[in-house]
């Protein structure tokens, strides 16, 4: 995460080049290849234990990949230069959030730490930030009053003080009820057109993959296996695929 004091928040374009990363010898990134479009809204699927995680993490820089690159703008660049490069945010699976501080001062807290602004400003920020996300009235409370959906939402709100270029967000519906994942997939719908950042999300969700992505990717034991429009996705042949978005309970007719 660098710098918000530029308010071009415009979408950056991510190339994903033959990624590979292992951990005591399991191989979870097997060769990772993808692009995503600046201002496009992108989702990666794949079940639980995929790599899913890990992916997001060599994007902000929080891992060193073993080899291949990743290009942003076109330009290859190594994980340690990112973060000071790019205004990008990641929206962790839990929200992340510090259940000592409230929704404010959640929303608030890199600005302060990082002493960028004046404390009127960073009140305003905080407020127009939770208002984005329909929060306004939850400035004062408490991470542990929220629901689910609401805690999802203020940890967009965080992401979003920093005017970020790309958003990844991890599983942004799991834990949630039907309603607040509609609801959440159309906060980041919103997003794109408002802001056209680029979004970049992974998720096991196939409904909300297909509700909000314009260009989705299956991934299956730490490689893409397909990526297309939802339409084209939904239309390959392979099992592997298949097997994934077609997964479904065997009641008897
Ligand atoms: N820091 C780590 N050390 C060792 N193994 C890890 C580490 N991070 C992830 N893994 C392993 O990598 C695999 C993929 O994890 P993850 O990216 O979290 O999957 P997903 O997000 O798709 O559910 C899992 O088997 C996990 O245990
Ligand atoms: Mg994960």
């Amino acid at each position: 995460m660098n710098r918000p004091n530029n308010n071009n928040s415009s979408g950056i374009g991510v190339k994903v080049s033959g990624l590979c990363k292992s951990f005591g010898g399991q191989e979870v990134l097997r060769g990772v290849d993808f692009e995503v479009r600046p201002g496009e809204i992108f989702v990666i699927m794949g079940p639980s234990g995929s790599g899913k995680t890990v992916l997001l993490k060599h994007l902000i820089g929080l891992e060193e990949p073993d080899a291949g690159e990743i290009l942003i703008n076109g330009e290859p660049i190594a994980t340690s230069e990112i973060a000071a490069k790019y205004r990008m945010a990641l929206v962790f699976q839990s929200g992340a959030l510090l259940n000592s501080l409230t929704v404010g001062e959640n929303v608030g807290l890199y600005l302060t730490e990082h002493r960028l602004k004046s404390t009127s400003e960073i009140n305003r920020i905080v407020a127009e930030k939770l208002e984005d996300v329909g929060l306004k009235d939850a400035i004062d409370k408490m991470p542990a009053d929220l629901s689910g959906g609401m805690i999802k939402r203020v940890a967009i709100a965080r992401a979003l003080v920093i005017e970020p270029q790309l958003i990844l967000y991890d599983e942004p519906t799991s834990e949630l009820d039907p309603v607040s994942s509609v609801n959440i997939g159309n906060e980041i719908l919103e997003l794109k057109q408002r802001t056209h950042v680029t979004s970049l999300v992974v998720s096991h969700d196939r409904d909300l993959a297909f509700g909000i992505a314009d260009r989705i990717a299956v991934m299956v034991e730490g490689r893409i296996v397909t990526s297309g429009t939802p339409d084209e996705v939904k239309k390959i042949n392979d099992p592997l695929v298949q097997n994934f978005l077609n997964a479904d309970f065997k009641r008897a007719k």
